[in-house]
């Protein structure tokens, strides 16, 4: 669809569709602001993304982590280098990815950086386990996925953390904890 030609106008008002910010300075482009509007209309999944380093804990709220392949059982997680949780799983090489259940939102905002909470604090008020490589594992996840990592990617600000998937534990009849425009959604309640 060319929507020079429907012209831009014509198709926000009748179809009430908002479109991006071009970068002016960069033509061809988007602006990472662009960018971003777009991709808050991804509703999904919430992780807590967790490591162990010589005893040191550490972890981030993520969502921008993916299933790789079954076989053998892999998944992405993309990670900016600048949070606390990064170097400390390139160097453990282990790291876990707990997909929140729906009354885990506390969980999610404590490891999202937004509290003053950093490294170790962040793990207080919640029970841990371990699993097959000794990266936390917390208890009433929706999903725990335990992980060796087996490969880095660095991408400008990210690292992709490939993982390979050794073990896990579920809460089947628990409910996600999802994340759509900026908030955080139980599809139960909603
Ligand atoms: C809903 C949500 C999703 C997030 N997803 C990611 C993500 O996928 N990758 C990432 O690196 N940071 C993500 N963040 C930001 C990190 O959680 C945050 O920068 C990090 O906890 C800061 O940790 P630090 O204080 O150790 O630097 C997300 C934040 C929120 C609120």
């Amino acid at each position: 669809m060319d929507w020079a030609r429907l012209g831009h106008k014509k198709v926000r008002e009748d179809w009430r569709l908002t479109l991006m910010d071009r970068d002016a300075a960069k033509p061809g482009e988007m602006t990472p602001a662009s960018y971003r509007a777009l991709m808050r209309h991804q509703a999904g999944a919430v992780a807590v993304v967790a490591t162990i380093c010589d005893g040191q804990r550490a972890g981030l709220t993520a969502t921008a982590y993916s299933s790789l392949s079954d076989s053998p059982p892999t998944i992405l997680v993309c990670v900016q280098r600048r949070v606390g949780a990064h170097d400390l799983i390139s160097r453990s090489g282990i790291f876990s990815v707990n997909i929140l259940s729906a009354d885990q939102q506390a969980v999610a905002e404590g490891f999202a950086g937004g509290s003053s909470a950093r490294g170790e604090q962040r793990f207080e008020g919640q029970l841990w386990a371990r699993l097959e490589t000794g990266a936390p594992i917390l208890h009433n996840a929706l999903a725990a996925l335990d992980c060796k990592l087996v490969e880095s990617h660095g991408f400008s600000t990210h690292t992709i953390f490939i993982g390979r998937v050794v073990d896990g534990v579920t809460r089947p009849e628990a409910e996600p904890l999802l994340y759509f425009r900026g908030d955080y959604w139980n599809i139960g309640e909603r």
